[in-house]
């Protein structure tokens, strides 16, 4: 089976792309499961429950989020009837919301987990501890497991993906927004990037406008970031698993924009 990852899609821009592009990559690679990030798809600051509901009608079964999670406060009315939508599962015990989902496919499950770091983000709790709760908990039922691991520093993202590899399906890292090129299958089967990227404007910094961030980079001041206009990307990744095994056996990157166009 195929799993397609889009990477954090910002804003309106980010969002007209997978409506765009998410047809075209459906036809491209014939994944059996999309899941997309979706921390920033509310005008660059969490989710609303039409943009989650969008997502599902534009052909995806899972979206995942981030420290971006709680930003816009529609999340708490309907987080609760979401059964595709996953926050990160460290979270403090009683938090609203679910940290892994399992999508079903004709007869295949695949878990959706969510991770995040702890490094240069707020303290939750252990990331790892937590993975292996879950892990207890959905192996029984899947061996297809796919884990966004929603962190800022290199080191702990790829800690990740070695404490896992054998475990789960795949480690695809997210919330950098810029795309690495490290992706590759780790010793015992499990694939692995250390960030996946952004879906959204393309000439922006992380997906907002320049001027602002550039302010606020020379004057220290407080700036008001507003989602990028102008020209947009995709970022994303296509994992091939074996159904049985639940272990991968290829990632490839997807990268579209102006400068790198999709080739059908
Ligand atoms: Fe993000
Ligand atoms: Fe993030």
């Amino acid at each position: 089976m195929k799993i397609l990852f889009i990477g954090d899609v910002v804003g309106s821009p980010g969002r007209e792309m997978v409506e765009e592009y998410l047809p075209k990559l459906k036809r491209k690679y014939r994944p059996t499961c999309t899941i997309i990030n979706g921390e920033n798809a509310a005008n660059g600051k969490g989710i609303t429950e039409k943009i989650y509901k969008g997502f599902l009608d534009a052909g995806a079964q899972a979206v995942t989020l981030g420290n971006h999670t709680w930003d816009n406060r529609e999340i708490f009315e309907f987080i609760e009837r979401a059964p595709a939508l996953v926050r990160p599962a460290n979270y403090p015990e009683g938090t609203p919301g679910q940290g892994y989902t399992i999508v079903k496919i004709n007869d295949m499950e695949v878990a959706v987990v969510n991770l995040m770091g702890r490094a240069f983000l707020p303290p939750n709790d252990c990331p790892f501890t937590k993975a292996d709760d879950i892990l207890a908990e959905v192996e029984k039922r899947t061996p297809i497991i796919f884990v966004d691991f929603h962190a800022e520093a290199t080191s702990e993202k790829i800690a990740m993906g070695w404490y896992l590899d054998g475990r789960v399906s795949a480690v695809v890292g997210t919330h950098t927004h810029v795309q690495t090129s490290d992706e590759r299958i780790l010793h015992k089967g499990t694939a692995y990037i250390t960030d996946v990227g952004m879906t959204g404007p393309y000439d922006g910094i992380l997906g907002v406008d320049r001027e602002p961030v550039l302010y606020k980079f020379l004057t220290n001041l407080p700036a008001r970031f507003e989602v990028a206009k102008g020209r947009t990307q995709l970022n994303g990744v296509v994992i091939t698993i074996n159904d049985k095994s639940g272990l991968a056996t290829a990632i490839e990157r997807i990268v579209i924009n102006d400068d790198k166009p999709l080739f059908e």
